[in-house]
């Protein structure tokens, strides 16, 4: 994973990095509008560059796909060279393996491998195999447990140098999550936190930081 890119190269896709209203490049606005989500713009080009870091044996995984927005906008441009894993219970609202199915036909990105169940039995059940994760993106279960959880479940699948990227960290428990979560892992460090709408920047829905894991 080339965590190092990703970092350099995330400002060069705003203006105004983190103050713009959305990317410089606006082929995540189609998603936004078709695609019932819970993302804005800004969200969904961080993922896409994060996904287009990875190393050449990596896997990108998404916990939490819902109706698939995400998963579409992290594929957009790097489907074909990488694998990416989505993982949903879809008891959440009308969220449906069928209906990310079709919004990943509509946008043309090609397949990925949809794993249903609950996160947290799948992957220490091993649902992941042998893959090696380069990006961990956890927007599923935000509870204080189900965020360290989160976090935790993925670290034996963790490539060197993967990101673990968290939505909704404006959220208190989140907050407080991800800081526990740093203080006992000493193989993470925090490299980005960006500020959603509780603390004045509605253009990054709720938050999100990202982590990086050492090799
Ligand atoms: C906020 S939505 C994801 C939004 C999506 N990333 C987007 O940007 O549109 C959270 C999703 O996490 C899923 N989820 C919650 N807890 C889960 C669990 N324990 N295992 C798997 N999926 C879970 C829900 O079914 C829901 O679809």
């Amino acid at each position: 994973m080339d965590s190092e890119r990703f970092l350099t190269q995330l400002p060069n896709l705003f203006e105004d990095f983190p103050h713009s209203e959305h990317p410089i490049d606006r082929r995540f606005a189609p998603v936004v509008e078709h695609v019932e989500n819970l993302a804005r713009e800004n969200n969904l080009a961080l993922l896409n560059l994060a996904a287009s870091c990875l190393g050449p044996d990596e896997i990108y995984v998404e916990v939490g796909v819902f109706h698939g927005a995400s998963l579409v906008a992290a594929m957009l441009g790097n489907e074909g060279r990488r694998r990416f894993v989505g993982i949903d219970s879809f008891d959440f609202r009308d969220g449906s393996l069928d209906r990310v199915e079709q919004n990943l036909a509509h946008f043309g990105v090609g397949q990925s491998e949809l794993i249903v169940g609950d996160v947290f039995e799948l992957v220490p059940g091993g649902a992941l195999g042998e893959a090696r994760a380069g990006v961990w993106y956890y927007d599923a279960l935000h509870t204080y447990e189900g965020q360290m959880e989160g976090l935790r479940i993925a670290e034996p699948w963790l490539a060197p140098g993967a990101l673990l990227i968290v939505d909704d960290t404006d959220w208190e428990q989140v907050a407080r999550a991800m800081d526990d979560y740093l203080a006992e892992q000493p193989r993470v460090r925090r490299v980005l936190t960006v500020c959603g709408k509780d603390r004045g920047s509605p253009q990054w829905w709720e938050g999100m930081q990202v982590l990086e894991w050492s090799a």
